[in-house]
């Protein structure tokens, strides 16, 4: 098997420039299309190298792998995928960046003799640090395809995980530590700093370091039951988004990118000095 060289970003927002920055980095011809031509042009300015496409068809049809990494609506990323399909050739992976949609609903438009190579590929924010990348074949997904994704990920200095099933299990863990945090802090049990300081300074700094399975067997499995039988009960298990995210994104709190979230005084300054504490302390960690 040749591993494919030549990239293909659909969609050029926030993942979309990391995304181009890792092939770019490596040296490899890196194309990207957005509708937005704005955004489009923010990208090739801030990883120059990668080739602004005129259409999704242009950037696509002489790419080997591509990835997919617009906005998280399952329609929009269908339409994508139908048309993808349709004007690349036949041992051209097509890859979503989806952080929850199943492969199986992304590519429901896509006939089945170019399914099989449709796949996920989940990469972490900020996709140019985080290491690790979930590979996630659908019901249709190929063999040969998610081999070729696991070695160009590799090739391009990743560590990409096969994922047994068509979910992201990293989110599903992600998100249910966020459904409870959110709920702490609309029950009022915590300020959302305290929440924040909790995780922070506590179990937070355990993780990179000991996984909660392997935690739980450290501990032992027979309290990892006790404290289960009592801390469930009063978890949260709401099968919808907290009504509190509802309340504040009607009046106007997005979080950062509308000036106040949970936290008030949202500023550009801000917002960089956060991510630059994160990025500093993810090359620490990395080393
Ligand atoms: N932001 C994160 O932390 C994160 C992490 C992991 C995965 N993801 C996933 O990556 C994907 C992109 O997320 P993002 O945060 O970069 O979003 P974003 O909103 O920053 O960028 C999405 C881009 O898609 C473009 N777009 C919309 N319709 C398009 C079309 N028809 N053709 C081409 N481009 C189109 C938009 O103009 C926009 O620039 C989503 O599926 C998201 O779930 C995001």
């Amino acid at each position: 098997m040749t591993t494919p060289r030549s990239i293909a970003i659909v969609g050029a927002g926030f993942m979309g420039v990391g995304l181009a920055r890792i092939f770019r980095d490596k040296g490899w011809p890196v194309a990207a299309f957005d509708v937005d031509a704005g955004v489009l042009d923010a990208l090739v300015a801030a990883v120059p190298g990668t080739r602004a496409a005129s259409s999704l068809r242009d950037a696509v049809a002489d790419a080997e792998f591509v990835i997919e990494a617009v906005s998280e609506k399952p329609a929009l990323k269908q339409a994508i995928f139908a048309e993808m399909a349709a004007c690349t050739r036949a041992g051209t992976v097509l890859a979503s960046n989806s952080s929850v949609i199943q492969v199986g609903v992304i590519t429901a438009n896509v006939p089945d003799e170019h399914a099989g190579r449709c796949i996920g590929t989940h990469f972490w924010n900020p996709p140019e640090l985080i290491p690790l990348v979930e590979v996630i074949a659908g019901p249709r997904s190929a063999d040969w395809a998610i081999d070729t994704a696991m070695a160009v990920l590799a090739d391009a200095g990743k560590e990409p995980v096969r994922v047994r099933a068509d979910t992201v299990p990293g989110n599903r863990m992600q998100h249910a530590l966020w459904r409870e945090a959110i709920a702490l802090v609309q029950e009022g049990v915590c300020l959302p700093e305290e929440v924040d300081h909790i995780v922070r300074r506590s179990f937070g700094l355990r993780l990179a370091a000991l996984g909660p399975i392997e935690n739980a067997d450290l501990i032992g499995l027979d309290l990892t039951q006790q404290i289960h039988d009592i801390v469930f009960p009063v978890t949260n298990r709401s099968d919808a988004a907290n009504p509190l995210l509802a309340d504040k994104i009607a009046a106007g709190a997005l979080g950062a990118k509308s000036g106040a979230g949970f936290y008030d005084g949202w500023t550009d300054q801000r917002t960089a000095a956060v991510k630059k504490r994160l990025a500093d302390h993810l090359d620490e960690q990395l080393g």
